[in-house]
């Protein structure tokens, strides 16, 4: 029985990997590498690239669909981690990659409740990675919290009441996934006074990196699925 590790490969950047994931990934037999829809590139894939060899190690392209239909979602999380046990159970490592960190936000989480539900005799390792937030407060040079101030982590698919709730309840507000809600978002920004204490951030880590900090730039942009907001 082989180990089955879920790996935090951080926003984007090889050099925001731990040690640890590095030699996990250079070791194990298989890597599975989440995408959207087929044939579209995996930013988790592109960030290891660099610490796999494909002669030695099998890699294997999963699809997630970016859906809110249930059934699907399930029947994608259930084929990955049927695949992953079925590798496991042959005796060989296998890592998930998932962009930040594993336990955030991630699809890893899934998987992790079906291993822990039907498949309790495989080991899993978790790995933790850098999540967009710690690195787009870092690029952007921003303190998140300090002192007593208190943070919230809002998806912004949670919808526009939940974010006004935030704001008056927290000195930090990070939203993500705001492609969706971008415009009213922007609005709700301008209506609370917060066009000096909001910064955007897109695809951190990465070659595509944008930071933003002046309020006319971030509502004229158009946002990717990258994309986080950091409320003052
Ligand atoms: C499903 S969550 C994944 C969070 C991830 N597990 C983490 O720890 O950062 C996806 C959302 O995280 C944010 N995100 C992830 N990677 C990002 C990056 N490189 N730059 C900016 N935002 C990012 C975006 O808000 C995106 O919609």
């Amino acid at each position: 029985m082989a180990i089955i590790y879920g790996v935090g490969v951080g926003p984007g950047n090889p050099e925001l990997l731990t040690r640890k994931a590095e030699r996990i990934l250079r070791g194990v037999d298989v890597i599975l590498a989440p995408v959207s829809r087929p044939g579209e590139p995996s930013v988790a894939l592109e960030t290891v690239r660099e610490f796999i060899d494909e002669d030695r190690q099998e890699l294997i392209i999963h699809q997630f669909p970016m859906t809110s239909d249930k059934a699907r979602l399930v029947s994608a999380w259930q084929a990955a981690a049927s695949l992953i046990a079925s590798h496991a159970e042959a005796g060989r490592s296998v890592a998930f990659i998932t962009i930040g960190d594993p336990l955030f936000y991630s699809t890893f989480i899934y998987l992790l409740r079906i291993f822990q539900q039907q498949f309790p005799h495989l080991p899993v390792e978790i790995i933790p990675g850098i999540s967009s937030i710690n690195a787009a407060a870092c690029e952007a040079l921003l303190p998140l919290v300090e002192g007593d101030e208190k943070i919230a982590v809002v998806p912004a698919t949670a919808g526009i009441e939940i974010i006004v709730d935030s704001l008056t309840h927290f000195e930090t507000v990070v939203l993500l996934k705001v492609k969706p809600l971008y415009g009213e978002i922007i609005e709700l920004l301008r209506m609370t006074g917060r066009e000096q204490s909001t910064v955007f951030v897109e695809r951190v880590g990465s070659p595509r990196q944008k930071v933003l900090t002046d309020f006319a730039e971030i509502s004229a942009h158009s946002p990717d699925y990258l994309s986080l907001m950091i409320v003052k």
